[in-house]
């Protein structure tokens, strides 16, 4: 019997990948950006962040949960010192839009005062939520906070929000993959796909 569970497969020219997209296919619209378009990506922004942050230890903060992936990735992607910690914040408000009223579920175990503090984040959709954070970490007295994300949606340009390293600008669809979750599934896909409507209409 040939086994179908992930990362059961004896066959070595079967990707993981493609035995995700199996599983799931069937609730997915199309891919939008794939796992090599991502890694190419995070490449490129670990350069810039690098040549930009040359000579300052740089903290980077990961937003939980959603920022896993990013922050693995664009981590080991940089050659410079770094420091890592995590929060997690819980947007109030209603089904999946952002009130902009934040609450912080998991706090940073780092003192920001005076750290260079670049924020990770899987996605800016309307801003709320980093627009919230980065004023938080300033509050605290870092020395300067700037923001990394690896999607932006439209909405975000609208805010007042400064995503200085961004991955790519998507269309104004509900996406998943890449750490972009809906009901905590989808996280572990390689690529990042539009959800099918007939998921949540
Ligand atoms: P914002 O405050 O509206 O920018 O909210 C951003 C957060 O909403 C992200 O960190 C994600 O957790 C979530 N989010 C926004 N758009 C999507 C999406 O298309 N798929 C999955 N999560 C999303
Ligand atoms: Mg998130």
């Amino acid at each position: 019997m040939v086994s179908r569970h992930v990362g059961g497969s004896t066959n070595p020219q079967t990707r993981l990948a493609d035995v995700d997209a199996k599983h799931v296919a069937a609730d997915l619209d199309h891919v939008i950006v794939t796992a090599d378009e991502i890694a190419a990506k995070v490449t490129e922004m670990a350069e810039q962040i690098d040549a930009d942050y040359a000579g300052r230890d740089v903290l980077l903060v990961g937003v939980l949960n959603g920022a896993v992936m990013v922050m693995s990735d664009l981590s080991r992607a940089m050659r410079i010192h770094l420091t890592m910690d995590w929060m997690a914040v819980s947007s109030y408000g209603a089904g999946t839009k952002s009130s902009g009223v934040v609450r912080i579920l998991k706090d940073l175990t780092t003192d920001v005062l005076d750290k260079h503090v670049l924020i990770v984040e899987d996605i800016v959709d309307t801003g709320l939520t980093l627009s919230y954070l980065a004023d938080n970490l300033r509050g605290r007295g870092a020395a300067t906070v700037e923001i990394a994300a690896m999607f932006r949606k439209p909405a975000a340009l609208t805010t007042d929000v400064d995503v200085k390293y961004i991955g790519f600008d998507i269309p104004n669809d509900f996406v998943v993959g890449y750490g972009l979750d809906f009901n905590g599934h989808y996280r572990n896909l390689r690529d990042v796909a539009v959800l099918g409507k007939h998921m949540y209409q």
